[in-house]
């Protein structure tokens, strides 16, 4: 056994190479109890690899004391220390005596019983225990020590009463009979990783060893790039918008005029979103120039849309008596960090509004976008100054307001979200104006999932849209959907100068029509 000399130095490999010098075949657990069973795996693997040696597994059982085993072969078994305590008083103990002299009232219970049945005490007339033998055997005690060092289990009926009254139990231990292989000896020979040029032209490849390929190694660790999880659902939202036949707008420009962001959507110079406070106003350049073409065979009249707009707003056009203020050119082309993507589709719905199909009139579209918008907001766990907007439109002749309402059904319907309410809102741009609810199982209520409404005439017959033409468009935000699916409550994780790349790295694949 390998206990009584000491271990050969070196590695593990070239200590089972010695060791089996000497006895072949060999017992891993027993030549080489300090080494793990995947230590040994390993080396073993290596070896046999060359075929330096053979190996086989064989499992067996082994018993081992419990800790109340342990106790006795360290102590002795509960009769035994209770008849030593009371060997040692010749007047006897009181049960209160004896406990005090063992320390274990438990220990006294269960050895006085025992004790008495294997008659090595018995009681005076005044009630106190005393020894009724010169010396007893601890067998009890004898036993746990021989399973202690020898690890081999009794006889079958032994066994299974030492189990019952849990003093041991078994253990399964998985080792290695190893035999000398064919290429045995004592060191692993010098080997080559790689087949050279050099070998092939001294021919010193014929003789040279290779190291054989190992194909369990696993891999070095690939240092992949990861999806931002808002990346991710926006991928989801997108495949939805393709499925249901949407363009995707050209959203990459952060910085538009007030009038794209405002003034085409019929908000009115006054109102309280275009204040400093809300919206972010670009110092340099000072001033956007007014709308116009793009290119030689862009024909849209631009001066024609700027005076409608400036007609809608200034005095009333389309049948709407307008807002009746002095509207302002100089306030339409100031520059903003776009404080929704509906200024994207204002320019869209524009172009569209000036294109003629077969019948003259401009072709239904379907429109989306997801982007970045910026609001002048104090930052809290739920805002940010940047976010990112979902928005799409849909323009056709004689659309209704329960077409709308069909339309969010299905495409909230994709995501899971069902059972949708609306509740009456207002937009300066849509007439009626409406947010969307819908009830959320994990959270247990109703959650705004989005805004939506019917564009105003104002800001689509200014465009050039024949009256009938009515746009469906509606919004919500990224980050809203991200933080429920991912369980996160402050948009600082999400978000910003915080986040943290671990929680980037390891964050699931999403689905929005899976829970
Ligand atoms: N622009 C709106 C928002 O910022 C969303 C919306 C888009 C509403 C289009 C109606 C129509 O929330």
């Amino acid at each position: 056994m390998a206990s009584s000399t000491s271990p050969p130095s070196g590695d593990l490999a070239s200590r089972i190479l010695q060791s089996l010098d000497q006895t072949s075949p060999l017992l891993s657990s027993e030549a080489f109890p300090d080494a793990s069973f995947v230590e040994v795996k390993a080396a073993l693997d290596r070896l046999a690899s060359r075929d330096m040696v053979i190996y086989d597994t064989i499992e067996r059982e082994e018993a081992v004391l419990e800790p109340e085993g342990e106790q006795i072969a360290a102590n002795g078994s509960h009769e035994a220390r209770v008849f030593e305590a009371l060997r040692s008083a010749v007047d006897g103990l009181t049960v209160q005596d004896l406990e005090k002299a063992i320390g274990d009232k438990n220990v006294v219970k269960i050895g006085q019983g025992k004790a008495f049945k294997e008659k090595w005490i018995s009681k005076t007339k005044d009630g106190k225990f005393k020894a009724a033998q010169e010396s007893i055997k601890d067998v009890t005690k004898e036993q746990m020590l021989t399973i202690k060092e020898t690890r081999t289990y009794p006889d079958a009926k032994l066994l299974a009463d030492l189990k019952k009254r849990k003093l041991i139990k078994m253990q399964k231990i998985i080792s290695f009979r190893i035999h000398k292989g064919p290429k045995f000896a004592l060191k692993i020979p010098e080997e080559a990783t790689d087949l050279t040029a050099d070998m092939i032209a001294t021919g010193s490849w014929k003789t040279a060893a290779f190291k054989p390929y190992n194909f369990k190694a696993s891999g070095a660790d690939q240092r992949s790039g990861a999806l931002h999880p808002l990346n991710k659902v926006r991928a989801e939202f997108r495949q939805i918008f393709f499925e249901m036949g949407f363009e995707e707008m050209p959203t990459d420009k952060f910085v538009e005029s007030g009038f794209w962001n405002f003034d085409a959507l019929y908000v009115p110079q006054q109102h309280p979103a275009r204040d400093l406070q809300d919206t972010f106003y670009i110092s340099d350049p000072a001033a956007a120039d007014k709308p116009r073409e793009t290119s030689p065979d862009d024909k849209k009249d631009y001066n024609a849309y700027w005076e409608n707009v400036k007609a809608v707003h200034q005095d009333g056009k389309y049948g709407s008596i307008g807002y009746r203020y002095p509207w302002s050119g100089d306030e339409s082309l100031r520059l903003v960090l776009r404080t929704h993507t509906t200024a994207i589709s204002a320019n869209m719905l524009y172009k569209l509004a000036a294109r003629r199909g077969p019948d003259g009139r401009p072709p239904p579209a379907r429109y989306f976008s997801i982007d970045r918008v910026f609001r002048n907001e104090s930052v809290d766990a739920t805002h940010l100054a940047e976010f990112h907007q979902v928005e799409g439109v849909i323009a056709d002749a004689n659309l209704t307001l329960g077409g709308l309402m069909e339309f969010m059904d299905i495409f909230f319907g994709k995501m899971g979200l069902t059972d949708l309410k609306y509740k009456p809102a207002y937009n300066p741009y849509t007439e009626p104006s409406m947010e969307i609810f819908s009830y959320h199982k994990g959270l247990g209520k109703l959650i705004e999932i989005g805004n939506s409404g019917m564009f105003r005439p104002e800001m689509l017959e200014a465009m050039g849209f024949p009256p009938d033409t009515r746009v469906y468009g509606w919004g919500l935000s990224l980050e809203r959907p991200t933080m429920i699916k991912y369980g996160i409550s402050n948009i600082r994780e999400l978000l910003g100068h915080k986040v943290d790349l671990k929680f980037v790295q390891n964050s699931p694949a999403v689905r929005l029509d899976k829970d």
